[in-house]
């Protein structure tokens, strides 16, 4: 599956905000936490519905709603967390779980010290959360973790990706369809991507 890009000026107008090293915490995050809902709405375009009657003020109609228990949301810590606020908007019955993992700053290699999901987590769609795709490896991992509890509905959405962790996930796992809101250059030498917008979680978190 080819992955899916956002194109829209008023993505990329946030995108510039996003990726401008003056920009402060309190405006990264309410972006990281917008696009996080745009992604949500571009990645349920194919969700079930199902039919209900209702009453406006002025009739009754039938009309369509989907069912949130067919879904679960999974950030990466930390990072991912960053984009929960946004998606909470819309599926506010949303079950999520946490991966927790960091790079090795040496090896680029991601480490997982948390692993928590919804103990039903395998007839649900998943939605994995991250901001940013740059080697694929923190991608694969929670791919294949959840793969092994026995999920097997599964999209990745990030900010801003790579070619290179693009690369790596549909090369390993081409069921997973992947959602970004902008794919990039390259990566550096030390797998950062580029012109990207510098360390995610610090920026969220202010940690740096
Ligand atoms: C960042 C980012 C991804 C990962 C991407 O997390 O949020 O999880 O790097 O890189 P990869 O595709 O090469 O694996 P980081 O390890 O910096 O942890 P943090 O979210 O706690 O800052
Ligand atoms: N993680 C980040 O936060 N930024 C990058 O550019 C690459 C990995």
């Amino acid at each position: 599956m080819k992955a899916i890009e956002l194109n829209h000026p008023l993505v990329e107008h946030k995108l510039a905000i996003l990726r401008d090293k003056k920009t402060g915490t309190k405006e990264f995050r309410e972006i990281i936490s917008e696009l996080g809902e745009i992604l949500c709405y571009e990645a349920m375009k194919d969700a079930k519905t199902y039919e209900v009657e209702i009453e406006t003020p002025m009739q009754k109609m039938k009309t369509r709603k989907i069912n949130e228990d067919n879904y679960a949301f999974v950030p990466i810590l930390r990072a991912g967390t960053g984009m929960l606020d946004g998606i909470i908007n819309v599926v506010p019955n949303a079950k999520i779980g946490h991966i927790g993992m960091y790079r090795d700053e040496e090896t680029f290699k991601p480490n997982v010290y948390f692993f928590k999901v919804p103990k039903d987590i395998e007839q649900r769609e998943v939605l994995i959360l991250d901001p940013m795709l740059a080697t694929g490896g923190s991608g694969l991992d929670a791919i294949e973790l959840l793969k092994e509890k026995g999920v097997k509905h599964l999209k990745f959405l990030c900010i801003i990706a790579a070619p290179e962790g693009i690369k790596a996930i549909e090369d390993k796992h081409p069921d997973v369809q992947i959602y970004c809101a902008k794919i990039d250059e390259k990566l550096n030498e030390h797998a950062y991507i580029l012109p990207g917008l510098g360390d995610a979680g610090d920026r969220i978190f202010g940690t740096k």
